[in-house]
């Protein structure tokens, strides 16, 4: 039952009154002025209040203004003299929902009830609809967060480095993958360093430019294409680059590329080119390698004989000891060929590499050659046994120690280092030599590639295509890093469970 709360002086109008609101159903509670009013009203909170305008004490309007201060949702209807009409207006200015004039009749009074009691309804609905409505947009908003952060996630978690632009170039988004890349952090990019940093110069333009034209996969995108980085160190990083402008209303906002590392495809595809070019080497010159032998041997062996026989003719014997000299050294590029082509079965055991290692230096460190050169042995004794070949593996470190040699001269460091991780034995040369540049380093491992004047038999080109064939033989590899002038280091890498 709705409450009503009727606050007059006078009793006769209270009682009257009252006796049409019960009888529309309402339940009544009556003051007879205006402190006692509130009083009721603070305790019974009736949703409809009529109030006399003129009571002693506290007015109605004062009432009326109390009531709006706490509860302003209340309908407060106010009773007013008959044509106290200025006092109907400052009642409607206080927020009065709506007035009535004595005398009051029994059919406006219950019209009036009808009207608040609409209103009160209506309002309850529409309170009601504006607390879904706040659930739905906070439910909304709970939605849209999780959208972002799934997509959010997805960015920063790519294999791929993602790095979104603004229009301008200025970076907005770095991911991981990014940071792993290129050697900056988030911090020191976002919102701070322009796109055209990771490029080489003109490089940025150049791809903005192919990316609005349309013969890269129409305008606005870029598929897959092959160009260079450059990381925070200065190094040039190949990558392949997919990107596209990122559009928001229409306009051009920004773009976003991803980028996929190419630095371990391409070592792969150098390392099998590699392979396949000595495996094919290998096999050819083993034969030829053969034939020339026998034949070999023949005129050496005869030029011998020549040579004791003119050995009182200064002329003859000069032109002789060329020719000896010469069919020597075709002799050992002959041996270098069968050795790198070798097809005898290997004879591996467990052995300890530092020892292997150790056994090679010591034919070398007594030589002449060696005593401008301090050597550095930084040798892990925790290493586990390798299954080797000793004899050839001597061979592949024998290479590496002469050609470090030959390559710092008088003098020098070497520094030797040997340690295991993930299944792997590492051993490290590094010399202090004259170093190489890139494009020569990709060349080394090619039989029969050589810097050295090789008059005195030494310097085929071979030390380190037989070298790989053997560490391949390995299951393990070779690598190398240099910089001219400040020296090289070649890494030989050996599966521990070489099984
Ligand atoms: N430590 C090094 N520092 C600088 N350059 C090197 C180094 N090791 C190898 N090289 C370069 O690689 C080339 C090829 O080396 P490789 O051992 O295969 O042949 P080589 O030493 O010239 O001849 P061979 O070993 O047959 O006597 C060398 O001629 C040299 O130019
Ligand atoms: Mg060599």
């Amino acid at each position: 039952m709705t409450k009503i709360l009727l606050a007059d002086d006078e009793e006769s109008i209270r009682n009257l009154m009252r006796m049409t609101l019960e009888l529309d159903g309402y339940e009544v509670s009556m003051a007879e002025d205006g402190t006692r009013a509130l009083d009721i009203f603070e305790k019974e909170k009736p949703e409809i209040v009529l109030l006399d305008v003129k009571m002693p004490g506290m007015s109605g309007i004062e009432v009326l203004s109390r009531i709006r201060g706490t509860a302003p949702d209340t309908e407060v209807i106010m009773i007013t003299g008959h044509g106290d009409m200025d006092m109907a207006v400052e009642c409607l200015r206080r927020e009065a929902s709506n007035f009535l004039t004595k005398p009051i009749s029994e059919e406006l009074l219950s019209l009036s009830l009808k009207r608040a009691m609409e209103k009160i309804a209506l309002k309850k609905k529409l309170k009601k609809y504006t607390r879904n409505l706040e659930t739905l947009v906070r439910e909304a908003n709970v939605e849209l967060e999780r959208a972002y952060q799934f997509r959010e996630n997805i960015i920063e978690n790519s294999p791929d480095a993602i790095v979104c632009i603004r229009k301008g170039g200025e970076i907005t988004i770095f991911n991981s993958a990014a940071e792993k890349l290129l050697g900056y952090k988030k911090h020191e990019v976002v919102g701070k360093m322009s796109i055209v940093r990771i490029y080489p110069p003109g490089g940025a333009k150049k791809i903005m430019k192919a990316l609005r034209a349309d013969d890269f996969g129409g305008p606005g995108i870029l598929q897959k294409r092959e160009v260079t980085l450059i990381d925070k160190d200065g190094n040039e990083i190949p990558v392949y680059i997919s990107a596209a402008i990122l559009y928001e209303e229409g306009q051009e906002a920004g773009s976003m590329g991803i980028f996929t590392d190419l630095r371990e495809k391409l070592k792969l595809e150098k390392q099998l080119l590699r392979s396949e070019k000595l495996s094919s080497l290998g096999k050819l010159s083993a034969g030829i390698a053969h034939e020339i032998n026998q034949p070999l041997t023949g005129v050496l062996t005869f030029a011998h004989l020549l040579l004791k026989k003119f050995k009182n003719d200064e002329k003859t014997r000069k032109d002789l000891e060329i020719i000896v000299r010469e069919t020597t050294r075709i002799r050992g590029i002959v041996q270098g060929i069968l050795d790198f082509a070798r097809e005898t079965p290997m004879q591996k055991k467990p052995l300890r590499i530092q020892q292997v290692v150790d056994q090679t230096l010591e034919i070398i460190v007594h030589q002449q050659r060696f005593f401008g050169i301090e050597l550095v042995k930084l040798y892990d004794p925790s290493v586990p046994d390798v299954v080797i070949d000793s004899n050839l593996m001597k061979q592949v470190f024998m290479n590496i120690v002469l050609n470090a040699l030959d390559a710092m001269g008088s003098s020098g460091t070497l520094t030797i280092k040997i340690g295991a991780s993930n299944g792997w034995v590492e051993v490290d040369f590094s010399d202090t030599g004259k170093g190489m540049p890139e494009e020569m380093q990709d060349k080394i491992f090619d039989p029969f590639f050589t810097t050295k004047d090789s008059t005195e038999g030494m310097g085929m080109g071979l030390g380190l295509a037989i070298s790989y064939g053997i560490v391949k033989n390995h299951h393990g590899d070779i690598q190398v890093t240099s910089k001219p002038g400040k020296g090289t280091t070649f890494t030989i890498r050996l599966p521990l469970d070489a099984a």
